[in-house]
């Protein structure tokens, strides 16, 4: 696929990176200087390019949302038109310390972006693992038990490629329903940062749901 990267942080630049060692054609864009992207393209190895949030957007089979939630409407306003795209967002509705989401219960952070962007296709994923676990998770993907990755959306097309990408960076994707359960997920996602950063494990942080029993 061609992936567009919106956001090439701590998260846009490693996913980004994995998606292009995956096979994924990647173009990163947004950051604040030229230099980074084209350091980021140059070092994915794969099929990488830097480019403007424009031509990220363009032919996309997806595109990854990685900003501050600070900054969403201005990498929007770069990308032209957005209809009938798949937007896959792990950006969170924090406040601009990153203390607490502003958005919350009733609704969440990527219902608030399929509202200002009605007409294209949003997935909720990659806002539950934190960044420094991703590289590992790759390089171990052939290892029979993959951490779970939730993701949520309410169009199974848009869905079915979130699904593919997860894959494709080693995590087993697993569907936690419609777009409003990101009002659950984008909370978790904060319980495992809190683990992660503050907890004595450190931020190599994954997790696996199982069932047991019947
Ligand atoms: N990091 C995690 O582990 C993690 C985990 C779960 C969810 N998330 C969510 O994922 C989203 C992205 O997080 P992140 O940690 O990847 O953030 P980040 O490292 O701050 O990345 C944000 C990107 O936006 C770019 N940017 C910021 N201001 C800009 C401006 N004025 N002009 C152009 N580019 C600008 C940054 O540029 P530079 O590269 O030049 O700094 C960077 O590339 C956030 O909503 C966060 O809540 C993050």
């Amino acid at each position: 696929m061609r992936v567009g990267i919106l956001g090439s942080g701590l998260m846009g630049a490693k996913l980004g990176t994995i998606l292009a060692r995956a096979g994924h054609e990647v173009v990163f864009s947004y950051a604040r200087s030229a230099q980074k992207l084209k350091r980021l393209a140059r070092e994915a190895k794969g099929k990488a390019e830097a480019g403007t949030p424009r031509e990220a957007a363009q032919d996309a089979d997806a595109l990854l949302l990685a900003v501050h939630w600070s900054r969403i409407d201005d990498v929007l306003n770069q990308t032209g038109d957005l209809s009938g795209k798949v937007i896959v967002t792990c950006s969170l509705p924090m406040n601009e310390d990153d203390t607490e989401l502003i958005i919350a219960q009733g609704s969440s952070g990527a219902e608030a972006l399929a509202k200002k962007l009605p007409k294209a296709r949003i997935v909720s994923a990659f806002n539950t693992v934190p960044s420094e676990v991703l590289f590992d998770v790759f390089e171990r993907r052939r290892k029979a038990a993959r951490p779970s990755l939730v993701y949520c959306g309410d169009d199974s097309g848009s869905k079915k490629i979130a699904a593919e990408l997860i894959g494709d960076t080693g995590f087993e994707a697993l569907d936690a329903g419609p777009l409003r359960i990101a009002r659950y997920t984008e909370p978790f996602a904060l319980l495992v940062s809190q683990l992660a950063y503050e907890g004595k494990g450190g931020p190599r942080l994954a997790y696996r749901f199982q069932r047991f029993g019947r």
